[in-house]
């Protein structure tokens, strides 16, 4: 009950400061259930950066990771957007080096360059397109050159190759998202069979013998999407498995089962609901992007056509 309480009078003061703040939530599908409850928007990558984009509040507060909290500012560089967690950053982004972009673009000169949303906010500065797991094939299909150049996740990279018929050049090969790179195909061959009947779904993230098994391969809200309209009724989801209260709170009549009980992103669950208070009281942790970076960086936006 002293719990229930504590909860109850922390969801009111946050309540409370969004009003005085001017303030819109923002959620990414893989944030802890208490922050999804709170949102004023839950999305994957793209939904959230178009909310932001469109919003008339003073203040964006990002749920979600650094790298993608940098687009809602890109895309609104005179609003403050706040990260309540200075540690939410993505694992994956930090296995990205500016020098191997530089060579690999010096290496492939003829070729344009796509950037993942999840690559560090330095990076944003060098990429001619600049992509979400949503809507990658079609960034990919109207990018002028047959060979891009590509920074992020090397399963990523394999999917757009698959997919958009280019070659793919990832600036390395070392990286990979680790809550979908471990998802094994072990751990997805178990759960088929203790749910014979369910659909697979999966993050493009995934391992390639992962993506084969998958029905559909789509963004945390494409899965969303899939679920609504499927005459299937249940499902086996492989991707961050913060995914998994959304579909099971707004799709109650349909059954979920993770691909793997550890696909979790710590980077994401990093943000409580005492640090989104904290965050909307002191206006911290605010986002600021050198301007030549933001510039260019909404430049590869347009040009991607979001
Ligand atoms: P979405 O593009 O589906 O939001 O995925 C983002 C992400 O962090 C994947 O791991
Ligand atoms: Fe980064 Fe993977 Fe976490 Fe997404 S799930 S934020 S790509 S580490």
């Amino acid at each position: 009950m002293h719990r229930k309480n504590y909860i109850r009078n922390l969801k009111k003061e946050i309540l409370e400061l969004k009003e005085k703040r001017n303030a819109v939530i923002l959620a990414h599908n893989y944030q802890r259930p208490e922050i999804q409850d709170i949102a004023d928007v839950l999305g994957d990558s793209i939904t959230l950066s178009l909310k932001a984009k469109d919003t008339n509040k003073d203040v964006i507060i990002y749920c979600g990771v650094d790298v993608q909290a940098d687009i809602a500012k890109i895309l609104n560089p005179e609003k403050i957007v706040l990260l309540p967690d200075i540690n939410a950053k993505c694992p994956m982004a930090l296995m990205l080096y500016l020098d191997d972009l530089k060579k690999a673009k010096k290496n492939n000169p003829r070729s344009e360059t796509l950037l993942y949303t999840n690559t560090p906010t330095v990076m944003k500065a060098y990429g001619d397109c600049l992509t979400t797991s949503a809507n990658i094939t079609e960034v990919a299909g109207r990018m002028k050159t047959d060979t891009i150049v590509w920074a992020s996740d090397i399963h990523m990279a394999d999917y757009v190759a698959e997919k958009s018929g280019k070659k793919v050049i990832p600036i390395s090969e070392e990286v990979v998202c680790p809550v979908h790179n471990q998802l094994s195909l072990e751990d997805l061959i178990s759960a088929m069979e203790k749910y014979p009947t369910a659909e697979v779904l999966a993050h493009p993230e995934c391992l390639s013998e992962i993506r084969k098994r998958a029905r559909h391969l789509a963004s945390t809200e494409g899965i969303l999407r899939y679920c609504q309209q499927s005459d299937m009724k249940e499902f086996i989801i492989a991707t961050e498995n913060g995914l998994l209260y959304r579909l099971k709170k707004e799709i109650p009549n349909k059954e979920f089962y993770p691909a793997s009980e550890t696909a979790i992103c710590t980077a994401m669950k990093g943000i409580t609901l005492e640090r989104l208070r904290d965050s909307l009281k002191e206006m911290k942790y605010q986002i600021e992007i050198p301007r030549y970076i933001l510039d260019k960086a909404r430049k590869a936006i347009e040009k991607s056509g979001w």
